[in-house]
């Protein structure tokens, strides 16, 4: 009985990598010609869960709007925003940190990775993310989400906060969101460590390729890249018990909007000395245009404020009814 509607979120807290375009960006390009009304948000109040210098802040909100233009995005297609200027995101939050429950926080293993040993140390903001994150979905009623599979855990949270909400309300006024994690690319990892994901608050810069590295950067991670001394195989099984062989083909795989299956076909007994230049020109093929453009949007600063502005205008037509509602079932 929902209207569909997509919702997904990036944080503007580093480097955009290899594992945002292939899991996330370019799935919401690809998807918006769908004619489903879809709103993509860079979450700037979950970037300051953790400590942000103000200008790094602003400026990195700056270039993901320009990594989700750059990518294919078209702003008139689809709603962009910034989190923080869509402030019902904040205010439905609230309300759901007092629906959902503190052992379903505890149990996030993204708040026991990043919490780690010191979790007394951490921000209250941090244990709450989810919370927020399901704000953010429910806000807009949003049916679907596209996200890697790291994001899993927390969607199956946002429907718990949902459906208890409903529960204790006696309504059916949000929907049960379904993720939506498809592809090669879902878990794309480490160039270091075939055990952990790519990710923007990996220390080492080695360990991903950003979208805004030049050809020689690109091409040198993945000549570094950690491998076995096995040619590559000729059937997918064997990519079981070998996590960065099976990363580097998934990760072709994606770039060249191929089937895994076809890749290995196709490099069957290669080499990684061999597989290895072909997949860096393939990278720089795909990523080189998207740097570019993103470097060009980022000279036109009052450009991106304008499309920010003009987006959470948008999104506000849907969130600020969407709120009041809620305040009227809940008493306030
Ligand atoms: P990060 O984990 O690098 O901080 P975010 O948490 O901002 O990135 O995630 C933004 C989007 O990118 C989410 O949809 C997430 O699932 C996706 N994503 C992040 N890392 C990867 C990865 N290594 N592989 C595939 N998708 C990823
Ligand atoms: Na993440």
């Amino acid at each position: 009985t929902f209207t569909p509607r997509v919702f997904s979120g990036i944080q503007p807290s580093g480097n955009l990598h290899l594992g945002n375009y292939l899991g996330a960006l370019k799935r919401f390009a690809a998807a918006q010609n769908e004619g489903i009304e879809s709103i993509y948000c860079m979450v700037d109040l979950h970037a300051i869960t953790v400590w942000q210098d103000p200008a790094d802040l602003r400026r990195a909100t700056r270039e993901l709007c320009a990594g989700f233009i750059a990518s294919g995005l078209d702003p008139e297609k689809s709603i962009l925003i910034n989190q923080s200027q869509v402030p019902e995101h904040a205010q439905l939050a609230w309300i759901f940190n007092c629906v959902a429950r503190m052992g379903w926080m505890q149990r996030m293993t993204q708040w026991k990775d990043k919490a780690g040993k010191n979790a007394q140390n951490a921000s209250l903001g941090l244990f709450a993310y989810p919370s927020l994150m399901a704000a953010d979905i429910l806000i807009y009623h949003a049916t679907h989400v596209p996200v890697g599979e790291d994001q899993k855990q927390h969607l199956e949270l946002t429907r718990d906060i949902a459906a208890k909400f409903n529960h204790d309300y006696g309504v059916d006024f949000f929907p049960l969101t379904e993720p939506v994690i498809e592809g090669a690319a879902t878990r794309v990892m480490s160039l270091r460590d075939g055990s952990k994901k790519m990710s923007k608050s990996d220390p080492s810069d080695a360990s991903r390729i950003n979208m805004t590295d030049d050809a020689d950067t690109i091409a040198k991670k993945i000549r570094k890249a950690k491998t076995d001394p096995e040619p590559l195989p000729d059937n997918t099984d064997e990519l079981d018990e070998r996590p960065e062989a099976r990363n580097l083909v998934n990760i072709y795989a994606a770039l060249a909007d191929m089937p895994v299956e076809q890749v290995i076909a196709d490099h069957a007994g290669q080499n990684f000395a061999t597989f290895k230049p072909s997949l860096a020109d393939l990278a720089v093929a795909k990523l080189a245009p998207i740097a570019e453009e993103m470097s060009r949007l980022m000279g036109e600063q009052d450009e991106i404020d304008r499309i920010l502005t003009r987006g959470a205008e948008r999104a506000r037509a849907i969130t600020a009814p969407i709120l009041r509602q809620t305040y009227d079932i809940v008493g306030l």
